[in-house]
């Protein structure tokens, strides 16, 4: 298996993971699929060393994707990034997952933030567990944020301080 920095060409098979999560799942509160544009936005938006996208690569098939985005635009949130980490459905459980959020945290840190946050539904406890056995800690739950399929949910709110006080 094989980590390196996501390219334009990695755009469909990214957006096919993230796709089935979008359709499918809650580990996103996005509800449409993106278009070619708004894959390409998404892109240039990645790649600096504060925001980096990495992919995970098993026998030159991508299996998964992680990366690190501005958490807002008001400047001075700029020592923060939001993780977004995507393993593909069949390739769960084998440790892919650890593998990118561990390498998306030293990219984080070499990048000069201050600080991680994850969003993550309550009830995907995969997701939870992996925040957690890598080092995020809980910071609170938001309440009844998100619907989605007709349900209300909550949603987890994790950090890691990459250059703070635990
Ligand atoms: C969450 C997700 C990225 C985990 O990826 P993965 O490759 O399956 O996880 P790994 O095999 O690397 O597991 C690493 C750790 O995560 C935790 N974990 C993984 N699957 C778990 C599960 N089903 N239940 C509880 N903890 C789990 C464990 O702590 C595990 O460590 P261990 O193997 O030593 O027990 C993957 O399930 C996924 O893509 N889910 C859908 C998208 C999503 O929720 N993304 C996060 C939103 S930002």
């Amino acid at each position: 298996m094989h980590l390196r920095p996501a390219t334009a060409d990695d755009l469909d098979a990214i957006f096919d993971i993230y796709e089935d999560e979008v359709l499918n799942g809650v580990a996103t509160f996005d509800t449409n699929r993106f278009s070619t544009e708004e894959r390409r936005a998404w892109f240039d938006r990645h790649g600096s060393a504060a925001h980096p996208a990495i992919v995970l690569e098993d026998n030159g098939v991508v299996v998964g994707w992680a990366s690190l985005s501005q958490f807002s635009t008001k400047q001075a949130y700029d020592r923060t990034a939001e993780v977004s980490v995507y393993v593909h459905k069949d390739h769960r459980g084998k440790g892919v997952g650890r593998r990118l959020l561990t390498e998306l945290i030293q990219q984080g840190r070499n990048g000069g933030l201050g600080v991680l946050l994850a969003r993550i539904a309550a009830e995907q406890v995969p997701s939870l567990g992996l925040h957690l056995a890598l080092g995020f800690q809980h910071v609170g739950t938001m309440r009844r944020v998100g619907e989605k399929f007709g349900r209300v949910l909550d949603v987890e709110l994790l950090d890691y301080q990459l250059d703070g006080e635990g």
